[in-house]
């Protein structure tokens, strides 16, 4: 059973299959592909039921990965939490284009990361945003994110494999 949270605008909650053509929508976009490291370019609806599947066989209690559902427009975007790079539990998410600037993120980080600390027990989240991508640096630091001066080189797959300059940061609870 994959937890669900809920905010006064927001649903996050396990994916679905029948969320797929929603999630190629929104990550077939290259503006918002371009700003993660892992989502391919072009992404269709077979990569949104691969990542829907492989969601399926989480271990909850090392990864989390929600969609992020408005009450009245359906799946906006997608947050989640990995430990793919060995630095400990990193926030990721993308929200569709046609949903950005109304506040969503940071409602939905705020909250995943209030349900991170009390129900899931973390202590301690990391994330990190390429620099030519100041919005999520500031969804980041709303949320309660603090700089901790690194900056690292990551691959950006929609980009070609780019080695894209990344800010660091750390949320303590
Ligand atoms: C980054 C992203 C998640 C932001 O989502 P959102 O719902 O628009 O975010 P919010 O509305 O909660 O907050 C965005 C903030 O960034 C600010 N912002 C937007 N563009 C900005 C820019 N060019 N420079 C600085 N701040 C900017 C907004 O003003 C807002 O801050 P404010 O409320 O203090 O005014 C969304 O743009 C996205 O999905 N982008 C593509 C994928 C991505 O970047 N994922 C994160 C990878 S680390």
């Amino acid at each position: 059973m994959s937890p669900v949270i809920s905010t006064e605008r927001l649903i996050l909650r396990g994916p679905m299959i029948t969320d797929a053509p929603r999630i190629a929508e929104i990550a077939g976009d290259f503006n918002v592909a371009a700003m993660t490291t892992s989502m391919p370019h072009p992404y269709g609806l077979g990569d949104a039921e691969e990542w829907i599947g492989k969601c399926r066989h989480l271990d909850w209690r090392h990864e989390a990965m929600f969609v992020v559902e408005h009450r009245a427009f359906g799946v906006v975007g997608l947050m989640g939490f990995d430990r793919k790079r060995g630095s400990g539990t990193e926030i990721g998410y993308a929200l569709g284009r046609p949903f950005w600037s109304r506040g969503y993120a940071t409602e939905a980080a705020r909250a995943a990361l209030r349900w991170a600390k009390r129900d899931w027990g973390r202590k301690v989240v990391v994330a990190g945003h390429f620099a030519d991508n100041p919005a999520s640096g500031q969804v980041l630091v709303k949320a309660g994110f603090l700089y901790t001066g690194d900056v690292e080189m990551r691959a950006c797959t929609a980009r070609d494999g780019e080695l894209v300059p990344t800010r660091l940061m750390v949320w303590l609870a």
